[in-house]
């Protein structure tokens, strides 16, 4: 599997350290948990702290929107030069649209999914997406627990991914460690997110190397 460590667990006061600490780790991805204090009950950062970022490193920006108004940032981020963005679909009421301008500007367009909101609510948009981000915890906050029912969730997106014979890949965000890297594995998960595993852990290059499996570390 693909790894996005989530900057929102790393120390906010020594970005550039963390951005390092994934490069290192080889991982394919930085994940950044824009938040607006509105959407959700927490407040982050925006596109001119990503589009700094931006400066610091090659590595693919996966950006997970937490707000009410995601149309609003999709030009800002695009200049940022993001390459996989997400929005919420219970922010946004004209989902084709969106994902048709993200695409236009191209990013890897992505819809986030909360945990208590049936996948029927993405089923219609699902053949023009590029990736679904589902979220295995209330979204807002690293470090929570993985919500055991999330695993079933996974299971049917993957197999109606497989019976229609769709091309999304499936990323999972919240709660991820060593504990459900194997379920995550055999439920045909693409790319995971990891907040807390990653960057409290006291070998993220070990924990990343799991993720990525043994092929990848034979290859390394
Ligand atoms: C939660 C965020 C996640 C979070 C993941 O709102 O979307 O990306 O940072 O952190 P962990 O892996 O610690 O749950
Ligand atoms: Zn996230």
């Amino acid at each position: 599997m693909k790894l996005a460590p989530s900057i929102l667990a790393a120390d906010f006061t020594d970005l550039q350290q963390a951005i390092k600490l994934i490069e290192g780790a080889r991982c394919e991805f930085v994940h950044f948990d824009v938040m607006d204090g509105n959407f959700v009950p927490n407040l982050t950062f925006g596109p001119s702290i990503i589009a700094q970022c931006r400066k610091l490193t090659t590595t693919p920006f996966d950006v997970h929107l937490m707000v009410t108004n995601p149309g609003d940032y999709i030009d800002s981020l695009a200049e940022a030069a993001v390459d996989v963005l997400s929005f919420h679909v219970e922010a946004e009421m004209y989902s084709p649209r969106l994902i048709r301008r993200m695409q236009e500007r191209n990013m890897i367009a992505s819809v986030a999914i909360n945990p208590q909101t049936s996948l029927t609510a993405i089923e219609d948009i699902l053949p023009i997406l590029d990736n679904v981000l589902l979220m295995s915890v209330d979204p807002g906050f690293y470090g929570q627990d993985f919500i055991q029912t999330m695993f079933h969730k996974i299971e049917k997106l993957h197999a109606f991914r497989e019976d229609h014979e769709l091309l999304f890949t499936i990323e999972v965000d919240g709660g991820v460690s060593e504990d459900n890297l194997e379920t995550l594995r055999q439920l045909g998960v693409d790319t995971v997110v990891a907040g807390k595993a990653f960057f409290q852990s006291p070998d993220p290059v070990l924990f990343a190397a799991r993720v990525h499996g043994s092929r990848r570390r034979f290859h390394a």
